[in-house]
């Protein structure tokens, strides 16, 4: 068996391997023969047939259709594994998307890779993670993804948790008695994250998350190319889709090659060749480092003292692909002061300190979150008014052996209505706030009457006398992910209900 860390990114999938206390990121090789340390995550269409990673890059040369980015249908809240999904000729649903990619960069890691395994050991666990804010869908999708594809996942955490455990790895020094949390600062493809890591020894506890969904590197991308479109005076709209994705290429490599020493960024708009300044270019994207500056002050109490607000804070440690864009280390170490750190590989350290997590002798121990809440509405009354009972807090402290929740009363109706929830918090008089996501409706008979042959969505509620005992038990798992079952303790009559089952 080989231990990975797989960051499963929306621009770029990076691997990390376990070997003897060393995390070396794994480099796949082109048909070119060319090293790369990622594995894109986009998927193509050619002749009818799918091509994932760089493999699809290739088709994508050939005249096929690209679709880079799918990870962000995922942060949908509307999302399913049933959803379709178009690739050029071909519909897939969207789990079967994700299975096939991740099938295909378990195939390029045996194949196509410069991974070192012991002969004819194809086996792998992975450490795997998933953004810091992933709704209950979004973690059981990833988790089943991967597992479908062939990897035996060891266990799944919040992306900048991972990078806590690199940088810890690599600076523990800078961590002291006074100074215990590390804030870490992703700023990847397609999301941000933040979160606050308290570093204890070898144990990491995450004691806040924060972030932006659509919030990311693409975004810069875009910026760029609607600069040069001006600057070219063209219409975006004249664009064909094929020339507007050639065009974003052209400025996502551009973007990436910006040093802090870079004047001008030369494009190439319909033939024609413009200048932009990178000040311009940096005026004009500063807005979106600042909505990520803005999304971590629920993690910094008093930023209006922004330097005195990271007092107590060990580093606010910059990771992500997306943090290698010189304005971001400046504008924050502007802002934040000498405590902003730029990780040495700021893509690939969540993939590092997913397989430092992977890594047994490593001995990092790490109690995640329940980034978001649970909860249940339940009709009272008759159905005739709704009441809101909230579950699990979004700061829930997550323990391997699951966290179980119970409520037990009598029965007062015929039929209980459910409906469940994840929220993105709860506030001071126990309703939900931010986000509601569904997560089911449920129906449930209290009356014996009507547990057999009874649909019931057709049946009135009434209030009845003392009905049978019920018991809600309610139990997350390491993963984040809900089950619930409610139980009629008297007969042992029950239903459970899990996301996406
Ligand atoms: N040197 C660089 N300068 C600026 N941007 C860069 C650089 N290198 C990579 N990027 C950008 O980083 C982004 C990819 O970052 P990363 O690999 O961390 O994201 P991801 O993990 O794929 O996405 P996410 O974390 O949002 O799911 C892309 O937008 C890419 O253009
Ligand atoms: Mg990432």
């Amino acid at each position: 068996m080989t231990s990975l860390g797989v960051d499963f990114g929306t621009t770029r999938t990076l691997v990390a391997a376990v070997d003897r206390g060393n995390y070396p990121v794994v480099a796949f090789l082109d048909a070119a023969g060319e090293a790369h340390e990622h594995f894109p995550s986009v998927v193509a269409e050619l002749g009818g047939k799918l091509f994932f990673g760089l493999a699809a890059l290739e088709a994508a040369d050939r005249g096929g259709v690209l679709l880079r980015s799918f990870k962000r249908l995922l942060a949908a809240p509307e999302c399913s594994g049933s959803q379709r999904v178009c690739v050029g000729a071909v519909d897939v649903s969207l789990f079967e998307l994700l299975v096939g990619f991740l099938g295909a960069l378990r195939v390029a890691l045996v194949e196509r890779s410069n991974l070192v395994r012991k002969k004819g050991d194809d086996a792998f666990d992975a450490v795997i993670a998933v953004p810091a804010h992933a709704h209950g869908a979004q973690r059981f999708l990833t988790l089943e993804a991967f597992r479908a594809a062939g990897f035996a996942v060891k266990a799944m955490i919040n992306e900048p948790s991972a990078a806590g455990f690199e940088y810890s790895h690599r600076q523990p020094r800078t961590v002291s008695k006074q100074r215990t949390r590390v804030l870490v600062y992703d700023l990847g493809g397609g999301t941000f994250d933040a979160s606050l890591v308290k570093v204890d020894g070898l144990s990491h506890d995450v004691t806040g998350t924060a972030g932006l969904n659509r919030v990311g590197g693409d975004d810069f991308d875009a910026v760029l190319l609607r600069t040069a479109v001006k600057a070219a005076g063209v219409d975006e709209s004249e664009l064909e889709a094929r020339e507007r994705a050639a065009l974003l290429q052209q400025c996502r490599d551009a973007k990436e090659r910006l040093t802090p020493q870079s004047k001008r960024v030369v494009l190439d708009v319909k033939g024609r060749e413009v200048s932009i300044a990178v000040d311009d270019y940096f005026a004009a994207v500063t807005p979106l480092v600042e909505s990520t500056v803005a999304a971590m002050r629920p993690l910094l109490g008093q930023l209006d003292a922004p330097a005195e607000a990271l007092a107590d804070i060990a580093g606010l440690y910059l990771v992500g692909g997306g943090s290698g864009l010189p304005l971001v280390p400046r504008l924050l170490k502007e802002r934040f002061g000498r405590r902003v750190h730029r990780s040495p590989h700021p893509a690939a350290s969540t993939a590092i300190g997913l397989a430092i997590a992977a890594d047994d002798d490593a001995g990092f121990a790490l109690r995640d979150r329940l980034s978001r809440g649970f909860g249940v509405f339940r009709d009272r009354n008759a159905g005739r008014g709704v009441a809101f009972d909230p579950i699990f807090l979004p700061e829930v402290s997550l323990a391997a052996e699951g966290v179980v929740i119970s409520r037990r009363y009598r029965a007062a109706h015929n039929l209980g209505c459910f409906r469940f929830v994840e929220c993105s918090g709860v506030d001071e008089v126990g309703e939900p706030r931010g986000d509601l996501l569904p997560f089911a409706q449920v129906l449930f008979p209290f009356d014996p009457a009507l547990r057999k042959g009874v649909k019931l969505d057709k049946v009135a509620v009434e209030r009845r006398g003392a009905g049978p005992r019920i018991e809600e038990r309610y139990t997350v798992d390491a993963h984040g992910l809900v089950e619930v079952q409610i139980i009629d303790v008297d007969t042992g009559y029950q239903q459970t209900h899990r996301i996406g089952r």
